[in-house]
C-alpha cells in the first residue's frame, strides 16, 4: 500500500500480520523502518516478531531471526504450536533463525554478518536487551568509532557509561539501517516500567516504538503505539488477545 506522506514522499507500508495494528498506523510499518517492541516477559514479544515474519513468508518475502536464545529448535516449535509453520520456509532458505551467542567475543561482528548475509525484507533481533546490556572497550573517541571493539561480558564489569552504551546501541541499529529491510527489534522491559526499553536510549533511535503490556488482575493485554515516523497514530492502549494465529486486537 502507497500513503503520500506529508514530505511529499510515497511511503511502501508492510504489513504486520496483526490486522488490527496495520489499521491504526496507516496499512503498517513504513518500509526500511526499524520498530522497537517492548514488554514484560510473557507480554508476547516473540510471538510478534514470528507472526511479523510468518507475514512476510505468506507475501513470498524473505527473513532473518537473530535470537539471544539459544533454543532455536524450542522457537521454531514455539511458533508452529501457534500456526506459524516455518519449516518449509527454513528449508527453501526464505528465513533463517540464527542463534548468537553472548558470550562470543565478536558478537557484534557475526551480527552485522548474518544482517549484511542477504538481502532479506524482513529483520527480527529478539532481543536487543542483553546486547545493549554488554560492555565495550577500546581506545573509545567520538571521532573514531572504529575503535570500538566487544569483549566477553564474563570477564570484565558492565559498563554504565551512558555515552558509549548509546555509541554500542548506534552500531547496531546503524547496520540494520545499511539494509532495505525492515526491522523489528524487541526489548525486555521490568513491568510495570515507565521505560520505552530497559536501557533507555533505543527508543530514540528506533522509527517506531510499541509497547506490549499486561493487567493480570483484569486478564487484560494490551498494545501501545508510542511512537510511528511518518504515521498518524493513537497513543490510545488497545486490547488484544494471544491465541492460535498469534497476536489479535480484540
Ligand atoms: N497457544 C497460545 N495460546 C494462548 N496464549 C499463548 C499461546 N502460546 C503462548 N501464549 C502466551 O504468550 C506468552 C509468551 O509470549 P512470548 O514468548 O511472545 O513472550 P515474550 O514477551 O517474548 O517473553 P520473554 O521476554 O520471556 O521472551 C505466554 O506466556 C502465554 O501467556
Ligand atoms: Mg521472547
Amino acid at each position: 500500500m502507497n500513503i503520500y506522506s506529508k514530505q511529499n514522499q510515497f511511503i511502501n507500508r508492510i504489513n504486520t500480520g496483526i490486522t488490527g495494528l496495520d489499521k491504526i498506523i496507516e496499512g503498517g510499518l513504513p518500509e526500511k523502518s526499524i520498530t522497537l517492541v517492548s514488554g514484560p516477559p510473557g507480554s508476547g514479544k516473540s510471538i510478534f516478531s514470528f507472526q511479523f515474519l510468518y507475514e512476510g513468508i505468506n507475501k513470498n518475502e524473505t527473513g532473518l531471526f537473530l535470537t539471544l536464545d539459544k533454543k532455536v529448535d524450542g522457537l521454531i516449535i514455539q511458533s508452529k504450536k501457534l500456526g506459524f509453520d516455518f519449516k518449509s520456509a527454513i528449508e527453501d532458505k526464505s528465513v533463517k533463525f540464527r542463534f548468537l551467542n553472548i558470550n562470543k567475543k565478536l558478537i557484534y561482528e557475526a551480527m552485522v554478518n548474518e544482517i549484511l548475509s542477504g538481502n532479506f525484507d524482513r529483520i527480527v533481533l529478539d532481543s536487543i536487551t542483553p546486547l545493549s546490556e554488554m560492555p565495550i572497550y577500546g581506545n573509545y573517541s567520538q571521532n573514531n568509532e572504529s575503535n570500538i571493539s566487544i569483549i566477553n561480558s564474563e570477564e570484565y564489569p558492565p559498563n554504565t557509561n551512558l555515552p558509549i552504551r548509546r555509541l554500542h546501541l548506534h552500531y547496531i541499529i546503524n547496520a540494520l539501517e545499511s539494509t532495505e529491510s525492515t526491522s523489528i527489534v524487541t526489548s525486555e522491559l521490568p513491568m510495570g516500567s515507565s521505560l520505552f526499553s530497559r536501557d533507555g536510549i533505543s527508543e530514540f533511535l528506533a522509527d517506531g516504538v510499541i509497547i506490549l503490556s499486561f493487567d493480570p488482575t483484569m486478564n487484560r493485554r494490551k498494545m501501545s503505539v508510542m511512537k510511528m515516523r511518518n504515521t498518524k497514530h493513537t497513543l490510545k492502549p488497545q486490547d488484544i488477545e494471544i491465541k492460535e494465529g498469534g497476536i489479535q486486537f480484540i
